[in-house]
Formats: C-alpha cells, structure tokens, sequence
C-alpha cells in the first residue's frame, strides 16, 4: 500500500514532445511549491529516471517557459522502462531521491509506466500531453490545439500557389496511428479528401475519378489532406498527377507540427491540468489520469483510462466529406 503523504513531488514529460508541455511543468512547479511542497524535475522522461538525471525546481526555474514550444525537462522514449527489472529500478529512484508524488505528462505508453509505478507503491498521475488528440478518456490533449493551427496555417499557404498553379496537393500531417489532427484541418482547410489511418482502405482510383470530376465543376485546385499513418504522398502525387494529368505536389508538414508557441488555449488547458494533479495528489490520490470532459476537468482511473477506445466521430468525417462538394 502507498503512503499517501505528499512532501515532494516529481514531474517529467514522456514520449513525443507537445506544445503546452512547458505550461503544464510550470503549473505543477508552482502549486506545488505553493503549497509547501518540495519539487524535483526529471529530465528525458522515463530515461532521465534510470539515469538519475533529477532537479530541484524552484519558481524561478520555470520563470519564461509558458510561451515556449517543447518541453524544458526534455524527453525521451525509454524501453528498459518496459521491463519488470526497469519499473522496479525506476521505483527505487523515485524513493531514493524522495519522490512519493509523481506527474506524468505524456501519452497512452507513458501512462502505462505510471500505473507500473503506482503499482509499486509511488503515487502517480498523467497529463494528457500529445499533437494527436487520441487519448481516449478525454476530448482535450496538450498541444492538439497548437499543432493543428500550426498545421492548418501552413495548409492555407500551400493552398494559395495550388490555385494559382491549378495543382491538386497532397499535405501530409502528422498522426502515425491517429487521424484527428487530419480530420480537423481537412474541415478547417477545405479539403477534398481526408485520408486517415482509422479508414486505411480509402480507394485511389475514386480519388482520381473524383479529381478528374472536380475539375468538370469547376474546381481550380484539389487539396488532399494524408495523414502520416498513410504516407506514401510523394508517390502518391506522382501517380495522381500520371492518372489525371493535373500537376501534383507533396508536401510533409512533419516536426515543425510539433514545435511553436502554444496557443492560448494549450497554456490555460495545460496550467490547469497542472495545478490540478498536484491537488490530486494532495488529496491522497493515485493511478489517475487528467481529462477535460463535457466542459470539465476530470481524473480516470489509469486502469480504466488505458482500457478506454476513441475513434474518429463519423458524423464529423461525413461532414467533411459533404463540405468538399
Ligand atoms: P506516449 O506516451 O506518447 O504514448 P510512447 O508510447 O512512446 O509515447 O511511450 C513513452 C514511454 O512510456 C516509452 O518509451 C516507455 O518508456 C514508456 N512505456 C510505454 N509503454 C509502457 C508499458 N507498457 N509499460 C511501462 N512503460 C511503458
Ligand atoms: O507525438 C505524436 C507524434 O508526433 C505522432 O503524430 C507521430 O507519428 C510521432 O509522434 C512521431 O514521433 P517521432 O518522429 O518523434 O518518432
């Protein structure tokens, strides 16, 4: 059983790094230390931990760091943390350096090492912190929102030279398992075509015919949002273009999707997923996970967290898909 008694805790970010991170780091920073509480930062995620790479962290520490992209602790992925003998050790540093109160922020993988850790006695409790919005106990990821206006800005700009050109492009967003941040700017770019990981057996010779039918209506561009989880863009736009005629172009958004200044809503939803672990933890809770739902800030059992399944909102898809008329 854990001893439930709160003096330090720790905090690291884990996995893919996230717009807001910084945000969430500062607000468990400061409610901690306001509320007498001791706080130690751990570099590069899970890996920081075996490696005994821990901080103090003062107010001033996380001083400038809201408005920053990325995340000041680093991160990292870390396979030893997978391993039995790893989550034991990881366990064992937490204790050796006084950490009875861990938080967490990352995905799915790196709530999966926080319930190891409170399984062995060290109270934890993950942020949701991701570009790809699939977490499924919670409609609200840090950085979803900065990376997806991140990603739509770019889209608007390749859309300009695609009409001036006549050009179909191909714009490929992140998400190697998720299509949200593809969903979102194919509604807010206007695409024609939205391809997801979720509907991998989209059909290409539909999406020639479709192209060559546009182009009878009228249309002066054809812009297909491809998430990462697809890929294959640039030989995509080579067979298109070979299909159709119409010139086509690729583009791959990549990391810069990750990077930035978050926006003004990943700061406050981040502050207050922040603060708000540390008050979990003051009130003796453990194996939670932070969630924004139905206009509140909510905790899940970790358990039933990682036991949740999200899938993409059909009705939001065939809204696309009406749109791109
Ligand atoms: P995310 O947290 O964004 O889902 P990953 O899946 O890469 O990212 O997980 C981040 C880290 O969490 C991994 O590198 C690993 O150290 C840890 N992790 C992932 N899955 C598990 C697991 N089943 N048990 C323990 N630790 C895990
Ligand atoms: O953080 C999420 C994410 O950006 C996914 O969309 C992407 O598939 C993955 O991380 C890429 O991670 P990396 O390039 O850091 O291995």
């Amino acid at each position: 059983m854990a001893d439930k008694t709160i003096r330090t805790i720790g905090v690291l970010t884990s996995g893919g790094d996230a717009p807001g991170m910084n945000a969430a780091i500062r607000a468990v920073v400061r409610t901690a230390l306001g509320k007498g509480l001791k706080v130690r930062g751990i570099r590069k995620g899970y890996q920081g931990l075996m490696n005994e790479e821990i901080i103090d962290l003062s107010a001033r520490d996380v001083s400038d760091i809201i408005e920053r992209g990325g995340t000041i602790l680093q991160t990292a992925r870390c396979k030893e943390m997978r391993t039995e003998e790893g989550q034991q050790k990881a366990a064992a540093i937490c204790k050796k350096y006084g950490i009875d109160g861990l938080v967490v922020i990352g995905g799915d993988g790196s709530f999966a090492g926080a319930q190891k850790l409170a399984n062995l006695g060290i109270n934890t409790i993950g942020l949701p912190g991701t570009i790809d919005l699939d977490i499924a106990c919670t409609e609200y990821t840090i950085g979803f929102d900065t990376a997806v206006n991140t990603a739509m800005e770019a889209i608007d700009k390749v859309r300009d030279t695609s009409t001036s050109h006549e050009r179909c492009s191909i714009i490929e967003v992140m998400g190697r398992d998720a299509g949200y941040l593809a969903l979102w700017c194919g509604i807010a770019n206007g695409a024609e075509k939205i391809l997801m990981p979720e509907e991998h057996d989209f059909d290409e010779a539909a999406i020639i015919k479709d192209i060559q039918e546009s182009r009878k209506r009228g249309k002066k561009n054809y812009i297909i949002i491809n998430a990462e989880g697809i890929g294959d863009s640039i030989n995509m736009a080579k067979r298109i273009e070979e299909a159709t005629g119409m010139e086509t172009r690729a583009t791959v958004l990549g990391h810069m999707q990750r990077g930035g200044s978050p926006t003004c809503k990943d700061r406050v939803y981040a502050s207050i997923m922040g603060s708000k672990a540390v008050d979990l933890l003051l009130e003796g809770k453990s194996n939670r996970v932070v969630g924004y739902k139905h206009g509140e800030y909510i905790d899940f059992d970790i358990d039933e967290a990682l036991g949740m399944h999200k899938s993409i909102p059909q009705y939001q898809y065939d809204i696309a898909k009406q749109l791109a008329l």
